[in-house]
């Protein structure tokens, strides 16, 4: 099976799994990362809506506490016809264990629908260099 297949298809299981009471919107992230294993995530809900939690942060959990620091590849999986795309806090999540040419695949349960690098999806981000001053 290639890469992109199985982090699509962890994805898919990982989609599975989440915990999506009030918005009914499943949600899967897969990571392949730099000790070449995948970890995943899915969205975790909340009665207390804020405190709920978006897959790809799980994701990056899982491949912290996995020993792992840096993304190679992430796919994230939701269904509907249009393009799920990660919201401005998973951006900055991803963009921390990334770097610009990073792949971030887009996926619904047909397939990956785009492919683009973190520069694309995360254009002028605030990282390290940022915090450089006299
Ligand atoms: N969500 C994610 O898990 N990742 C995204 O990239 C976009 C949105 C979740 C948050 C919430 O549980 C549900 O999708 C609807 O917004």
């Amino acid at each position: 099976m290639d890469l992109t297949t199985q982090l699509l298809e962890a994805a898919l299981l990982a989609q599975k799994k989440a915990y999506v009471p009030y918005s009914g919107f499943p949600v899967g992230a897969a990571i392949l990362a730099d000790d070449n294993k995948i970890y995943t995530g899915c969205n975790v809900e909340n009665i207390s809506y804020p405190c709920g939690s978006c897959a790809e942060q799980g994701a990056i959990s899982a491949m912290i506490c996995g020993g792992a620091r840096q993304i190679k590849e992430i796919l994230i999986l939701g269904n509907g016809q249009n393009l799920i795309t990660p919201c401005g806090a998973c951006r900055q999540r991803i963009a921390e264990f990334s770097k610009p040419q990073t792949l971030i695949h887009l996926a619904t349960t047909q397939g990956i629908q785009k492919t683009l690098t973190l520069t694309e999806l995360l254009p002028l981000a605030f990282f390290d260099e940022s915090l450089k001053h006299d």
